[in-house]
């Protein structure tokens, strides 16, 4: 018989987020073999206890914005004397930024309430492409680049695959599909060459374009209908 906390089980079966099952719990919206469960600790039996979802859990609307982070604004927990994205627009309640721009890095980043869509964006194991214009203080080398895209070591691993486009002298885009702690600066720094400027210029198939610093956009219907399709997920 194996236990497993319904929360984490809507969770790995992609239904919700932690956070999300969390208040789908509290809400009183899953009952475990027809009785509604309130305890947000509570646990099901693994293929026998049946757990069912109301209707209203997913009726709540999902909100799917791009926005162009700028340049020392820092993602979320803005500590003393900071600002974070959500200081400087005004966003709907529950939508929350997908992964972290470090504060010195600008670009690209979804916000959204869509749980499940946020954890497939961030999650390695989809391979997705994020991209990203790269300004170093001195010019690269070809050969440091087909090393960036060959991997180099970082955080005691091997970095997968990457991409590289040369710009210039100095710049160049890197297309990476994992997102390690300051992964592009330490990229660059195992190729003996510090990042001066980072931007995102793409996350998937979305791309920063036109989007001014501090700007949000909503994605269209035609833009949902491309995400879902991307990430595989049924809306
Ligand atoms: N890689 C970094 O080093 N920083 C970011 O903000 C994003 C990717």
């Amino acid at each position: 018989m194996k236990l497993i906390r319904i929360q984490r089980y809507l969770s790995e079966q992609g239904l919700a987020s932690r956070r999300e099952a969390a208040s789908w719990i509290a809400a009183g919206y899953i009952s475990l073999n027809g009785q509604k469960v309130t305890d947000t600790g509570a646990k099901m039996v693994l293929g026998a206890d049946t757990l069912k979802i109301d209707k209203k859990a997913s009726a709540a609307p999902k909100y799917y914005f791009l926005f162009n982070k700028p340049l020392g604004i820092v993602t979320v927990n803005a500590q003393k004397g900071e600002r974070e994205i959500k200081d400087i627009v005004k966003l709907p309640k529950g939508v929350v930024p997908v992964g972290r721009l470090d504060k010195d890095t600008g670009g690209l980043i979804f916000l959204t309430n869509d749980g499940v869509a946020a954890r497939r964006i961030m999650d390695p194991a989809f391979y997705h492409e994020k991209e990203y214009e790269v300004t170093l203080y001195k010019p690269v080398s070809d050969k440091a680049l087909l090393t960036l895209e060959q991997g180099v070591y970082i955080l005691g691993q091997k970095t997968r695959p990457a991409k590289t486009k040369r710009l210039s002298g100095y710049k160049f885009l890197l297309t990476i599909t994992e997102g390690k702690n300051r992964q592009v600066r330490r990229m660059c720094e195992a190729i003996g060459c510090p990042v001066r400027l980072l931007l995102r210029k793409r996350i998937l198939n979305f791309h920063l374009g036109q989007l001014c610093p501090g700007q949000l956009k909503e994605l269209s219907n035609n833009e949902k209908t491309v995400l879902f399709k991307t990430l595989g997920i049924d809306r």
